[in-house]
């Protein structure tokens, strides 16, 4: 599995991708993304990613810093944080542990740099499906928090520990 930067030749296959049940009914309600303007925007505390195996597009990740991030939906954040957002694009592909494999692979990329000191995620607090995946990974609920209109769990990841002696 690689993860790839999202273009604008994704556009449909965005769009297509949030119009399915799964997805819709895990996004909140100010999650809608105009995708046909954010694709060509190239922002400095953002990466939209596709997930891609054997050539196959599967699936997206979001990472933002959220100290910085325009909107500042997160509000008052520390520096040195990520927010990572992650969906499956078809039903199909559903609980095969390509999520995993994306969640492995995204934050090892936050913890490739050294200034990232933890990793948040906000689940809506009715998917109870996603709070397991997340506390499989690693991650610690902190928090039950409204953003906007939606009641939300807050995940966070501290970065692994170097092995002692190292
Ligand atoms: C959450 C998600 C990225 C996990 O990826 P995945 O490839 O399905 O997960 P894996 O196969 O690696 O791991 C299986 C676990 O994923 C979660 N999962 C599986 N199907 C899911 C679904 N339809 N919705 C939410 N979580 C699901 C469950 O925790 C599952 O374990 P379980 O069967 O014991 O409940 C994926 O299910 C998805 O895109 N769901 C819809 C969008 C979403 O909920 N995104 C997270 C919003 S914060």
């Amino acid at each position: 599995m690689i993860l790839r930067p999202a273009t604008t030749s994704d556009l449909d296959r965005l769009r297509h991708w949030d119009s399915q049940p799964h997805v819709a009914g895990a996004s909140g309600s100010d999650d809608a993304f105009d995708w046909a303007a954010e694709l060509p925007r190239r922002l400095a505390w953002r990466e939209l990613l596709i997930a891609e195996t054997e050539g196959r597009a599967l699936g997206v990740i979001q990472i933002i810093d959220p100290a910085e991030e325009e909107t500042h939906y997160w509000g008052e954040v520390e520096a040195g944080l990520r927010a990572i957002d992650i969906w499956i694009g078809e039903a199909a592909d559903l609980g095969r542990g390509y999520g995993t494999e994306m969640m492995r692979l995204a934050l090892a990329r936050c913890f490739a740099d050294p200034s990232v000191t933890a990793v948040l995620v906000d689940p809506l607090a009715r998917n109870t499906r996603a709070h397991r995946f997340y506390e499989r990974l690693g991650f610690w609920r902190v928090a039950r928090r409204r953003f906007g209109a939606d009641d939300c769990f807050v995940y966070r990841l501290e970065r692994p520990r170097a092995p002692s002696g190292a």
